[in-house]
């Protein structure tokens, strides 16, 4: 494998048909490079490899994230060698070409975001469905569910969360997610490459994405005139699958006990925490 090099795509719309693979896709000339081979990688380890199913692993949250891919030369044969089989000569090598293949991607979801999780929810493309404990019809899904004294909603929303661990419930935070590197490439660092070079972004821009009042609405110039407008300082989440929570670890993240457990697509999950130094941006670069 030669050195890996990363690409890094900006939020963007995307006119992406959710039932289908990337290589279906009817519009795909109009789809970003880097888009295309992020849902490659993504389709090869959430749908075939963890059996998530195709149409939810595309999400309303996908053209308003960052999107980062990493790719790897890989030495791939174009024409297999041609032997005499009477002697067993080669008659013609093989005959191979070096391509960059996509081999990992993750996503930075800006804020703002649903509400954690509920502890003990069950959550299937996005929506609640349901508890460890009791079930809940589909149609309670994404409207409001008590939790704790607290209001969980499955919509994006600058309203206040619960408080858990390491989120006062207000601050605005970024989320880390969807990340996934193909199996045959695992073990070598790879996620750890792509966690930092979003974390180095997101260090390195930390306005990116704090909205203007005009972007809010009216009804939030109390915020601005109060000093609160949402500005991101470094905190950062993930919502881990269980068994990738020592990965994160060695980024930097702390599980978030006050959060809870839940399920995604009938996989367990946790929450974790990051906290990183901002740094001032040089305008104009
Ligand atoms: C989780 C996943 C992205 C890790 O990718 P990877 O490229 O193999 O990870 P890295 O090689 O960068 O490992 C980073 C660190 O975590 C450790 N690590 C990796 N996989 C691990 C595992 N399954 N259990 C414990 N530690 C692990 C590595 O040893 C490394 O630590 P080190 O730097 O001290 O040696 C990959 O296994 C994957 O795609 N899994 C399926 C999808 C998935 O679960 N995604 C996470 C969703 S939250």
């Amino acid at each position: 494998m030669g050195t890996p090099f990363i690409s890094l795509l900006e939020p963007t719309p995307l006119a992406w048909e959710r039932a289908l693979p990337p290589e279906e896709q009817p519009n795909a000339a109009s789809i970003p490079r880097t888009f295309l081979d992020a849902m490659t990688v993504r389709s090869q380890v959430f749908v075939r490899e963890q059996n998530i199913p195709q149409s939810n692993e595309y999400d309303a949250d996908d053209p308003r994230c960052a999107h980062w891919v990493i790719y790897a030369s890989v030495n791939q044969t174009v024409t297999p060698a041609v032997t005499d089989p009477s002697t067993g000569e080669v008659v013609r090598p093989r005959q191979s070409e070096t391509r960059s293949v996509p081999i990992g991607t993750v996503r930075l979801v800006p804020f703002p975001h649903p509400h954690h999780p509920l502890d003990g929810g069950v959550y299937v493309d996005g929506e609640l469905v349901g508890t460890a404990d009791k079930n809940i019809s589909p149609e309670d899904g994404d409207k409001t569910i008590d939790a704790e004294g607290a209001a969980a909603t499955t919509k994006a929303t600058f309203a206040p969360d619960r408080p858990t661990t390491f989120h006062d419930g207000v601050e605005p935070y970024v989320k880390l997610g969807r990340l996934a590197v193909i199996s045959e490439f695992r073990g070598r660092g790879i996620a750890r490459q792509l966690v930092h070079t979003a974390i180095d972004w997101m260090r390195t821009h930390p306005s990116y994405f704090d909205p203007s009042p005009a972007e809010l609405g009216f009804e939030h110039l109390g915020m601005e005139r109060s000093g609160t407008l949402p500005r991101w300082n470094g905190l950062i989440c993930c919502h881990a699958q269980e068994d990738a929570v020592k990965v994160w670890e060695k980024c930097g993240f702390q599980v978030d006990e006050g959060m809870g457990r839940w399920l995604e697509e009938g996989i367990p999950h946790v929450g974790m925490f990051l906290r990183v130094q901002v740094q001032p941006e040089v305008k104009g670069v």
